[in-house]
């Protein structure tokens, strides 16, 4: 049970009581980078790594797109409620992509291994014929946007479930596998699977392509991740042969930051929101940062913390509790952007949002307090992630660098960008300069790419 507040507080001091969790000083960021850098060393340590909550992949991306990539490539993207398939053509100065977007039902996102995999490649094999390419044996990437420990390029085990998804007999599986039998046993396709890659390093990769100094991709949707590349020297689990000399002494390390916290280390800066959130959520007690930072959460967050607010009498009073404010997951993090995207005392949005939960009896001052509790989850949520890039700016100490960015959250919600540059500004070691910059489907683009750029690099072999 949260802590009762006192009696004698004003309306607007228990307000804060209630609210206060939500601001972090500049000083306890800096203790959470301190950690977080900590926990991504023990990742990277060969002796560390398996009691690490953040796992450091090695992703087998070792090169950028230097830009002379060309071909036809088709690409498949899976981490969110949608799957997607693409047919990206890449040539020298231009990149073409048609796609078409099928709905996971979550039936399947709780189901078994072997009807996701099967629903799949039910859905190439329809994109296959639809776009007339039966018997082409296009190379194929794959963004597969869970934690998965790499053996190759094109050899992925999953780690563990995260999001909306947890479907039984996969973990610890080569997701290429799963999706090469899947595709022998329902279409008649033939495809090279080349790569499979996350969404982070997709990012990355895509951006990469038209900017030179791109060394960071963050996902800010539905889940939260970043990757970026790392010297090999600092890569303790790397053990595979490195002589090859196609590739730089380098590799794109997919950091699953979004575990950062499972092990308790950031108890003392969670609420009693945070915590009721995860132990209602299919995953308690996993990906702790994660569900403080991305859009499956946000406004699961600022729900809770209206539903204790309305039970103390500080807020709408005249709420109806069979009203969608009371159910869970009935706020959408969706939500949280209009609202802040109110700029005047009319509070258009906010009034749309509150009509949609079947709130009909509110006030002005309501939709002030809904709308400062929003704005103190989104800036935790941005100080977060931007404390998260602060420790990988600091770590990689170039000069200047580009951070691409893809998700949702990020597209959408009105000040997330500049919360989050004004924080990183503060944080990172003075004169490192930075620019976060928008990256476009980086999941498509992005894995067609890794697939593109290794074709490059096995033409160059032979
Ligand atoms: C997954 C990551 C992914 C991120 C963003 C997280 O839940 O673990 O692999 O990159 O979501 O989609």
């Amino acid at each position: 049970m949260p802590p009762p507040i006192p009696e004698q507080l004003t309306k607007y001091e228990k307000i804060e009581a209630l609210v206060k969790g939500f601001k972090l000083s500049t000083l306890t960021y800096k203790r959470i980078m301190h950690l977080l850098d900590a926990e991504m060393n023990n990742g990277l340590t060969k002796h560390t790594h398996h009691v690490a909550d953040i796992k450091m992949f090695p992703t087998f991306v070792r090169s950028l797109p230097d830009g002379t990539e060309t071909g036809s490539f088709l690409a498949l993207d899976l981490g969110g409620t949608n799957f997607r398939v693409l047919l990206v053509k890449i040539d020298e100065l231009d990149v073409d992509i048609q796609s078409k977007t099928y709905l996971i039902p979550q039936r399947i996102m709780l189901g078994t291994g072997q009807q996701l995999f099967d629903h799949i490649a039910d859905c190439i094999g329809k994109f296959i014929n639809e776009h007339d390419l039966k018997g082409q044996k296009l190379p194929l990437g794959f963004t597969f946007s869970f934690p998965c420990r790499q053996e190759g390029l094109a050899k992925a085990r999953l780690s563990k479930w995260t999001k909306g998804f947890r479907c039984e007999g996969v973990v610890g599986e080569d997701i290429c596998q799963l999706l090469h039998e899947a595709l022998k046993r329902r279409t008649n396709t033939d495809v090279e699977i080349v790569a499979i890659v996350n969404d982070a390093v997709g990012t990355l990769m895509s951006a990469a392509h038209g900017d030179r100094a791109c060394e960071i991709g963050l996902i800010l949707g539905t889940g939260c991740n970043a990757c970026y590349m790392e010297t090999l020297d600092n890569v303790g689990l790397w053990d595979t042969d490195n002589k090859d000399k196609a590739h730089p002494n380098q590799v794109i390390i997919n950091t699953e930051w979004g575990a950062f916290g499972d092990n308790g280390c950031l108890d003392f800066v969670r609420t009693e929101y945070d915590r009721e959130l995860d132990t209602y959520s299919i995953n308690p007690g996993k990906q702790i940062m994660e569900k403080m930072i991305s859009g499956m959460y946000m406004g699961e967050i600022v729900r809770l913390t209206l539903e204790r607010l309305t039970s103390e009498g500080l807020v709408f009073m005249g709420a109806d509790r069979d009203s969608l404010l009371f159910e869970r997951g009935k706020f959408y993090t969706k939500y949280v952007s209009e609202i802040e995207s109110d700029h005047d005392e009319f509070f258009r949005n906010t009034k749309q949002v509150l009509e949609e939960l079947g709130i009909d009896n509110f006030t002005t001052e309501d939709c002030k307090i809904i709308k400062y509790v929003c704005t103190l989850v989104s800036a935790r949520s941005a100080f977060l992630a931007a404390a998260g890039l602060a420790t990988l700016i600091n770590r990689l100490k170039k000069p200047e660098m580009t951070i691409a960015v893809d998700g949702s959250l990020y597209r959408f919600h009105p000040r997330f960008h500049n919360l989050m540059s004004l924080k990183i500004k503060e944080l990172v070691h003075n004169g490192l300069k930075f620019k976060l910059s928008l990256s476009h489907d980086g999941s498509g683009k992005g894995a067609a790419l890794v697939a593109a750029v290794a074709m490059r690099l096995r033409s160059l072999k032979v």
